[in-house]
């Protein structure tokens, strides 16, 4: 027998949606749900009749609404953007004052700080949840990360910690095996409340741009070896499978494993090999990039996998210009095993150069926004459920645990160690990468930001005195203290300098 009202509500029966219900009714939970299109709802519910929570259809949102207890709490699971205001709009005037509204998809963080502050003038409760982990993390346990007002979080705790993946107590690893109706029980969630209003949103932006960074990172890791090594992508299924079992061990070295042994059904051919090279985006990797030059935040490596999927979207142009354009011929490397090594430490130093820089994106924003950001906790609830779970976050976690303060990833002791250990790999990759003429941008730019980094000088000094030079722009003094302009009175472009 359904209880007389549900506990939670969720609009937008599109997978993410229909996976996200199936999961809070196995927790127990009762839910409500809507969807424009009826018959989509119809056969959602007809298909789920016997959860543990139970799921209950409702086929206007007046009804919907009705069937909630209060405070209501809603999630919406629609298109970022237009859809998700147009559901907002809809749904207000049925609520009352205090009742939660909760976006659950991929939404711009500043629509978020918006819609927060628009829905509390008018006396609602706005949270802005991360979701992460595809139909999949949906269904058997995301990553969740939500903003908003701390009293809606406290509404929602015992939800999402119910639902959200878990990891062990004591490794960080994710306890796997739920199946529909069971669970997995016991552990730590991943989900924990992350700030007010859009800090939700824009953590879940920065994981997505992280996840941006290790998918081109895995493929520039895939093409070196595959041109140098010769090897097939059989053999390279392997080889990442041996990397699963070490320091790379994540989720997306475990499915690219399992992508490179797949063959194509129709012809027999390696899958990777029948798929376009030209990638795909949603946006959020852009969102970050566009954030990150706002703040003036240096985070070239993530900027770089947006510009390798724009790149590679331009297929025919590319093309075109592979008849024209020269650059070396690739020899294959003498030593494959070398190869591997240093390939596989190519990407562990720039994963952790990505990493570095996404951390510093949120430190960034978290002034501007004045959000008080726990990165501990952040990496914490990465360790499961998201697309960029990986062991390596549980060593995230533990830099943070040891300082909180940390000023970037790179000076943490394990990880300063770790670049020690695989930096002379890494630069040989990216030396062989350049002489053989092979594009690696994310190696390159990650190694770039390691060495701009541990600089103690930059040639901004010319930089500086150029910008004098034609626009008066200033510059300050090596033997002055920081902050006091100086500009020096230039001759002409073209006249001679004076002696003096
Ligand atoms: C996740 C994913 C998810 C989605 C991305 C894909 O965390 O579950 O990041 O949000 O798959 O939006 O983004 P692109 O289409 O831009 O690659």
């Amino acid at each position: 027998m359904p209880k007389p009202l549900s506990d939670i509500g969720l609009v937008g029966l599109a997978v993410m949606g229909q996976n996200l219900a199936l999961n809070i009714a196995d927790h127990g939970f009762q839910i409500s749900v809507y969807n424009r299109t009826t018959e989509t709802m119809e056969k959602f519910v007809a298909e789920n009749p016997n959860t543990p929570g139970g799921v209950v259809g409702a086929k206007t949102l007046e009804e919907f609404v009705q069937s909630l207890s209060r405070p209501r709490k809603v999630i919406i699971l629609v298109k970022a953007g237009g859809p998700t205001d147009a559901v907002i709009n809809s749904l207000l005037p049925l609520l009352d004052a205090g009742d939660i509204v909760i976006d659950g998809g991929n939404a711009l963080w500043t629509d978020t700080i918006r819609r927060e502050k628009d829905l509390a003038a008018k006396g609602f409760r706005f949270v802005g949840s991360g979701v992460s982990g595809g139909e999949e993390g949906a269904r058997f346990g995301p990553s969740l990360m939500p903003g908003g007002d701390p009293s809606s979080y406290e509404e929602i705790k015992a939800i999402w910690q119910a639902i959200a993946a878990k990891v062990d107590a004591v490794t960080g690893k994710p306890l796997m095996g739920a199946t529909p109706g069971h669970p997995v029980e016991g552990g730590v969630p991943c989900t924990t409340y992350i700030g007010p209003n859009g800090a939700g949103h824009y953590v879940k932006m920065v994981h997505n741009a992280i996840e941006y960074g290790d998918m081109q990172m895995i493929c520039e890791s895939y093409d070196i070896l595959r041109q140098l090594g010769g090897f097939t992508p059989a053999e390279l299924s392997e080889i990442f499978g041996t990397w699963n079992k070490g320091k790379l061990d994540s989720f997306l070295i475990e499915i690219t494993t399992d992508i490179l042994q797949q063959k194509d059904p129709e012809t027999g051919a390696p899958f990777v090999d029948i798929v376009l090279d030209a990638a795909g985006q949603k946006g959020t990797g852009k969102w970050t990039s566009v954030n990150a030059l706002d703040m003036g935040v240096p985070a070239p490596t993530v900027a770089e996998a947006v510009f390798a999927r724009c790149l590679s979207a331009v297929k025919e142009e590319r093309v075109a210009a592979s008849k024209q354009l020269t650059g070396p011929t690739v020899a294959l490397s003498a030593d494959k095993a070398q190869l591997v090594q240093a390939v596989h430490d190519a990407l562990y130093c720039s994963k952790i150069c990505s990493y570095a820089q996404g951390f510093q994106l949120m430190s960034a924003a978290q002034i501007e926004y004045k959000w008080s950001l726990d990165f501990g906790d952040i990496a914490k609830i990465w360790r499961g459920g998201c697309i960029i779970r990986a062991a390596f976050l549980q060593k995230i976690t533990e830099a943070y645990t040891l300082n909180p303060k940390l000023a970037n990833l790179l000076l943490d002791p394990f990880f300063q160690a770790e670049i020690d250990a695989a930096q002379a790999n890494w630069r040989q990759v990216i030396a062989l990468a350049a002489t053989n003429g092979i594009p690696a941008p994310t190696f390159y730019s990650a190694l770039s930001y390691y060495d701009g980094y541990r600089a103690a000088t930059v040639p901004a000094n010319l930089l500086q005195a150029q910008r004098d030079y034609f626009g008066a722009h200033t510059y300050e003094r090596t033997d002055k203290p920081r902050g006091e302009a100086y500009h020096l009175d230039w001759p002409e472009p073209g006249r001679p300098q004076s002696k003096v």
